[in-house]
């Protein structure tokens, strides 16, 4: 027996992390897209990005490639994008705009937006002997369904979707502690003053874990520990139901030199100025709420070692439409960004190292992570 095999004890300030496998192997993954990604709701989509009827956007979902478009009338709807006669792909682009229908590149069957199948080349001769012709709903797109929070679109593919009162909006009650407070930001409302998008070489649940703790804090956060300064303690503020992290008293502002940024977004609350909350929202959204912008994180885990992350700034419309200048509180979290996602690269390798074999450990700084842990062995094995 060597040290790196040895359990830690039960009076150890170390718990166990998950083993390396967890976060290179090919069947672990498929558990994961299968019982995690395909069965909880997934935030696919930023409505204001599909705002035209014919506009629609692409996505992976787990293995499923997912058409979310806007119909004539003005709704939104998700399909799989699979055509009904032989499963070509309807679109390949990861967005784009048609006049009034999807058609098939392969033979042409072309599906109104609301999904129902329209036309087929010689339909009118695709009868049987008693002259019944294809159901036009029955060989429609296939529905996914859809739900519309914080101006986003969140897909679901299981069968019977999960309650998303309990699993999306109940989690950020959870973290915040009153169910108002999100409201108070006027998300929905808000446009997006920016948007980067990294191809990140780690497993999304290092993402997670990262993101959950804040020990890693004052090593690579230099920016985000000027501005909040109690991050150098290395607590995640997001563990303390309701608390938001403190602007320094220097700090005007969340921007990369602590100077001021926008007005306060129009409803928050005396409690809500001057502080940062950061929300988890598994499997694959962080939600970071500050006074003046939002900053909203989505992953799309592609592989094991590979997910990319698409991060949209939101700003009132004001600040967007006015042309107001957004680089200052768009670097520091892009910085964030880069610090945390290079550190999630620099650990993705050592995950097959027969050192990681059994994984790593958590310092109590780290604890909440091991409910993480939990959470998705239970997930990838229900019976467990
Ligand atoms: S596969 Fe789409 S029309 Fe044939
Ligand atoms: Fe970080």
């Amino acid at each position: 027996m060597t040290t790196m095999d040895l359990p830690a004890t039960a009076a150890s300030p170390l718990l166990p992390t998950l083993g390396g496998e967890y976060y290179t192997s090919a069947e672990l993954f498929a558990a994961e897209q299968d019982h995690i990604l395909e069965n909880m709701w997934f935030c696919a989509v930023r409505t204001g990005d599909i705002a035209e009827p014919g506009q629609f956007k692409n996505v992976q979902v787990g293995r499923e490639s997912v058409l979310v478009v806007r119909g004539r009338d003005g709704v939104l709807r998700a399909f799989l994008n699979v055509c009904r006669h032989r499963g070509a792909a309807l679109c390949t682009e990861p967005q784009g705009q048609v006049k009034r229908h999807l058609q098939c590149p392969y033979h042409a069957w072309t599906y109104a937006l609301d999904g129902k199948l329209v036309a087929a080349p010689n339909m009118g001769a695709l009868k049987n002997a008693e002259g019944v012709g294809i159901d036009r709903v029955r060989y429609g797109l296939i529905p996914v369904a859809l739900r519309e929070w914080l101006g986003y679109g969140w897909v679901c593919l299981a069968d019977e979707p999960p309650s998303f009162e309990i699993d999306v909006v109940g989690e950020v009650t959870k973290r915040l502690g009153d169910p108002a407070a999100i409201d108070h930001y006027g998300i929905e409302g808000l446009s997006v003053g920016h948007r980067e998008i990294y191809d990140v070489a780690a497993n999304w649940k290092l993402i997670v874990e990262n993101f959950m703790e804040c020990y890693h804090c004052a090593t690579i956060h230099p920016e985000l520990v000027e501005v909040l300064p109690e991050f150098a303690g290395g607590l995640a503020a997001q563990y303390f139901v309701g608390h938001g992290a403190e602007f320094g008293p220097q700090i005007d502002g969340f921007t990369v030199d602590g100077t001021a940024g926008f007005e306060n977004l129009p409803g928050i609350t005396p409690d809500q100025e001057r502080r940062y909350y950061a929300i988890t929202l598994k499997p694959t959204v962080f939600v970071n709420l500050v006074p003046d912008h939002i900053i909203f994180h989505r992953m799309y885990p592609l592989a094991p070692d590979r997910t990319i992350v698409e991060c949209d700034w939101l700003y009132t419309g004001d600040v967007v439409a006015g042309d107001r200048d957004v680089s200052r509180s768009v670097e520091l979290f892009h910085r964030v960004n880069q610090q945390d996602f290079d550190a999630c690269e620099r650990t993705q390798p050592a995950m097959s190292s027969r050192a990681y074999r059994n994984g790593g450990v958590l310092v109590p700084a780290e604890h909440h992570i091991a409910e993480f842990h939990d959470w998705v062995r239970a997930k990838i094995d229900p019976n467990a």
